[in-house]
């Protein structure tokens, strides 16, 4: 890498893309910190890369389809520029079919590699940039964690933190238990660590992340012991110099008791949970192996807003499963009446190869999978709006964030809640933790007024730098496209 800066004048460049969720996006930042470790700078676009990474998603089809789309628009970068080293990565590619399809669509792709195996990449880049030899390399499994591996974070002020890797709940539609492989607690210690190191470095706040954060189960010590994700919360609460902590996502079938309390003396902890419900109808979510009914969803959704009034509750729902007749969306309809979540994820049903639902027959035509999503999404919507609407006059606390995406001046935030808000402040405000009074309520986001800070100061903020791009909305990719319109500042 010395020697091509001395000849370019400048290191070569690095650009990764990230088409998944917030565990792809995690992994991104550690693809982003193994090669700026290998002497790449982030560049600023993928047009202008010497090393391009796609961090694939393959939960629905249409993320498939995006990904050969874009293959498609970098075979031509790499057209124009032979030197280009490009790796294809990601849950897609712990699918054997989509690897072949890649080494017989595209035989250019110079590296890809799976989940598992990420921090084998800089010895495949090397190989690639020295010998530009093609590499697949993809573990079938996941081994021991890998500690300590390098990070680029796309925020100084928040940040993800893995608890655990993989899936073993086997819901009947989903690939991620293939992609990601038997569910792994990382050490509760190792967790501790990296939380106290993101806070020396000023970070805010965390979110933890995990498929199923309820079964996370963390060795304590060498010695032995063992923590559950309560007492997980219960340490991290005690870090010092962080103000907030999320997680995602607590799967209905073991929110405990003891989760629940957590949120009864919550500190740091936000007032807010994603608890995906998929369906209201008890037979569906039967067929969908999720282990729970839709009664005892609702009940849940009682308990938690006893112990933490006001929390705020935001959900994912699938329309048209194999199977979903017009009275178990019926059911689903009235769920969400009852429920009144904040927000909500809305997906068609997408059958993914090797999952069982793909081989249930009985899909439900086109039309009225299309039908039911605009109905549900119609209602779920109109809950939002209603309850942003009753945020109008309140004081919120928001952690800023970085300029909106429209508007000069204009600021971006989330409130414990997480809803953005949007207010005029100066952009040096970035990371600084604000109160904001709520002027206007829309369906998916709030705009406010900066009140001054109690004793006086602007507030200190950093800007915000990235060298990933990542879809809007945590990277969640039914959102906007599938589940509900973009709702501008
Ligand atoms: N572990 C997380 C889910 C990750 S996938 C959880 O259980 O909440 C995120 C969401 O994608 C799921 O909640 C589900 O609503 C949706 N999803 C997953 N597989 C899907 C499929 N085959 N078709 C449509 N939506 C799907
Ligand atoms: Fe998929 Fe179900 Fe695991 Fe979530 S809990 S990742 S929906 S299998
Ligand atoms: Fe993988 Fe996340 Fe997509 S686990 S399949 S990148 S939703």
């Amino acid at each position: 890498m010395e020697e091509y800066a001395e000849t370019h004048g400048a290191p070569p460049s690095y650009f990764v893309l990230t088409m998944g969720c917030q565990m792809n996006e995690r992994d991104s930042e550690t693809i982003a910190g193994l090669l700026s470790g290998m002497g790449y700078a982030p560049a600023a676009s993928k047009d202008e890369a010497d090393f391009i990474a796609v961090n694939t998603c393959s939960v629905r089809e249409n993320a498939d389809k995006r990904f050969f789309g874009l293959l498609g628009q970098i075979k031509k970068l790499r057209e124009a520029r032979p030197g280009l080293v490009v790796a294809v990565c990601g849950c897609m590619m712990q699918q054997r079919h989509i690897v072949d399809e890649i080494g017989a669509r595209h035989p250019w792709v110079d590296i890809v590699f799976g989940t598992h195996n990420i921090h084998g990449l800089p010895r495949l880049a090397m190989g690639a940039v020295l010998g530009k030899a093609r590499a697949v390399e993809v573990w079938d499994e996941g081994g021991d964690i890998v500690e300590g591996l390098p990070a680029r974070r796309g925020s100084p002020f928040k940040a993800y933190v893995n608890v655990m890797y993989g899936c073993d709940n086997f819901c009947s539609y989903c690939i991620v238990p293939y992609t990601r492989g038997r569910e792994r607690s990382r050490g509760a210690g190792e967790v501790l660590k990296e939380a106290k190191a993101l806070a020396r470095d000023g970070v805010k706040e965390i979110m933890l992340l995990g498929q199923n954060v309820n079964s996370y189960r963390g060795a304590l010590s060498a010695a032995g012991g063992v923590a559950d994700f309560p007492e997980l919360l219960l340490m991290l609460e005690e870090v010092g110099g962080l103000e907030r902590l999320r997680f995602m996502t607590s799967h209905p079938k073991d929110l405990s008791d003891r989760l629940i309390d957590a949120f009864r003396r919550r500190k740091t902890l936000c007032n807010a949970i994603h608890l995906p419900v998929q369906s209201g109808s008890t037979r569906v979510l039967g067929l969908m192996n999720r282990g729970y009914t839709k009664e005892g969803y609702l009940g849940l959704l009682e308990k938690l807003r006893d112990a933490s009034p006001g929390i705020a509750v935001t959900t994912d729902f699938i329309t048209g499963f194999p199977g979903e007749t017009e009275e178990d969306f019926r059911e689903t309809m009235d769920l969400a009446e009852r429920a009144r979540f904040d927000s909500a994820f809305t997906f068609l049903y997408s059958p993914r190869r090797g999952t069982p639902a793909a081989e249930y027959e009985d899909r439900v035509p086109a039309g009225d999978k299309h039908r039911r999503f605009s109905e549900l999404v119609g209602l779920l919507n109109a809950i939002s709006a209603e309850k942003n609407a009753a945020r109008l006059g309140r004081v919120e606390r928001a952690l800023v964030e970085g300029p909106a995406k429209t508007g000069q001046g204009i600021m971006s935030g989330r409130t414990d809640s997480g809803r953005l808000v949007n207010f005029a402040a100066p952009e040096g405000l970035a990371g600084a933790m604000r109160d904001i009074r709520i002027t206007e309520a829309k369906t998916f986001s709030l705009f406010g007024e900066l009140l001054p800070m109690e004793g006086g100061s602007a507030g200190e903020g950093r800007a915000a730098a990235g060298p990933c791009e990542v879809p809007d909305r945590g990277g969640r990719e039914g959102r906007r496209r599938e589940g509900r319109p973009a709702d501008g500042p």
